[in-house]
């Protein structure tokens, strides 16, 4: 019987996805994929949907972008167990979950499993997100131990109106982030109601390192008038390159020691055309039409921070209740609530640094080898090889801009 039961379960699944995804992987020759790569592609559309909101900001039109897509989903995500009614769903299908095909449970043991097996791999990066709640609104005492039991976030029940507060919250990403990111908040709100902080910081070293005698100022093209001096990196030999003509686009694959790659994306012409172009589609192809091909690389150095105000961007996303009186956080507090400010932070960093002390480059000089220059604004990507997650998003446009 309990069989039975199960089976029917799994065969209303397999129907219900191609309908509620709106397959529009539909041209796509694999047959079936798990639950979880579906998952993944939502997520994925996800991410670019993020950029899109946060590249079209005046405020950010001619400056760097970089964020953690998966991050920010992961934080929502945990977020809507301390949710309920409508605002539950309305977070999990923001972040692209539809609770006719995945529960809850499913989601978070999902990001449960991804967290840990991504905690075995070895690369530096600080992943987390925080969950702080004013004790005015008397936060129900379970709430910490079931935010923890997730791993994710943490969760804090703090007095706003006092300056600690504000020290408390720096100095915990501070130590998360082993330093890497030093300061959230210069100010709090004393009314501040219930804050949701979400941080990374990603700085891997590469299967094939740069040699740093190599590494040499060059010229950064911001626009068509301005350059910055940058410290470029340069490395001759068999590296994953794609000429992407369906995009107009030259991708170059580097990879941190077989866990991460870091996809970078150099616009053949400019890089407003290629973000009206791009989707999560060519990330997900470029996975397996990078191949190792002789090839002269230049790559910036990179050493990045931002923070960003999610609280517009997400109330464009569909996800307005959770700011206003329409929010139902029951699972948080049994008196009103709701979401004052979502902030995300980000670090990042590329240098020459690998795992082998020894450089891999080859000696290929005396040939004419094609030119991967990325000095002009490009995009970026950092994704799981082994999933079709991208961790790392954006663009830079300057990389000295600070
Ligand atoms: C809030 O969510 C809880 C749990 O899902 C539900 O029982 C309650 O009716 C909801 N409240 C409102 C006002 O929708
Ligand atoms: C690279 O990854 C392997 C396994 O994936 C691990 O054993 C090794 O320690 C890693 N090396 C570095 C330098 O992180
Ligand atoms: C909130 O926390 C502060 C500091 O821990 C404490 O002084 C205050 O009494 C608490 N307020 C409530 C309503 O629990
Ligand atoms: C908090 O900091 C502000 C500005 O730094 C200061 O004016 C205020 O007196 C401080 N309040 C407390 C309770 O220490």
């Amino acid at each position: 019987m309990g069989t039975n039961i199960i089976c029917l379960c799994i065969c209303a699944l397999v129907i219900v996805h191609p309908v509620v995804l709106g397959d529009d992987e539909d041209d796509d020759p694999l047959p079936t994929f798990s639950t979880l790569t579906k998952m993944l592609w939502r997520k994925n559309d996800f991410a670019f949907r993020l950029y899109t909101s946060l590249s079209s900001l005046p405020e950010y039109q001619n400056k760097n972008i970089f964020f953690s897509p998966l991050s920010v989903s992961m934080a929502l995500s945990a977020l809507s167990l301390g949710a309920g009614g409508k605002t539950k769903e309305q977070l999990l299908w923001a972040i692209g979950h539809d609770s006719s095909v995945f529960n809850t449970e499913e989601v978070q043991k999902t990001f449960q499993s991804f967290l840990e097996e991504i905690s075995q791999r070895r690369v530096d990066m600080d992943v987390g997100s925080a969950l702080y709640v004013s004790n005015k609104s008397k936060p129900l005492p379970e709430f910490p131990e079931k935010m923890k039991q997730l791993h994710l976030p943490e969760g804090f029940a703090v007095d706003f109106h006092l300056n600690e507060t504000l020290d408390k919250i720096n100095t915990y990403v501070r130590e998360k982030t082993n330093g890497k990111i030093d300061k959230v908040f210069e100010d709090l709100d004393a009314n501040t109601m219930m804050i949701l902080l979400t941080y990374i910081y990603f700085k891997g070293k590469w299967t094939m390192p740069f040699d740093p005698k190599f590494t040499h100022e060059a010229k950064f093209y911001v626009d068509a008038e301005n350059t910055v001096p940058v410290q470029m990196m340069n490395q001759k030999g068999y590296i994953k390159i794609f000429h992407d003509t369906l995009i107009s686009t030259k991708v170059l694959s580097l990879d941190y020691n077989n866990s991460y790659s870091l996809f970078l994306a150099l616009p053949d012409k400019s890089l407003s055309d290629l973000e009206k172009v791009i989707n999560r589609r060519d990330i997900e192809r470029w996975r397996n039409v990078v191949w190792n091909s002789p090839v002269d690389i230049y790559v910036p150095k990179l050493s990045l921070k931002a923070s960003y105000s999610l609280t517009d961007i997400l109330k464009g996303m569909e996800m307005a209740d959770i700011f206003t009186d329409e929010a139902n956080f029951t699972g948080i507090s049994k008196e009103k609530m709701f979401m004052s400010q979502v902030i995300h932070q980000a670090a990042f960093e590329v240098d020459e640094k690998g795992i082998e002390t020894a450089y891999f480059g080859i000696d290929i000089s005396k040939r004419q080898l094609p030119v991967y220059r990325f000095d002009r604004p490009f995009m970026i990507f950092i994704v799981d090889p082994i999933n079709y997650n991208i961790l790392f998003m954006g663009k830079i446009v300057n990389p000295v801009e600070k």
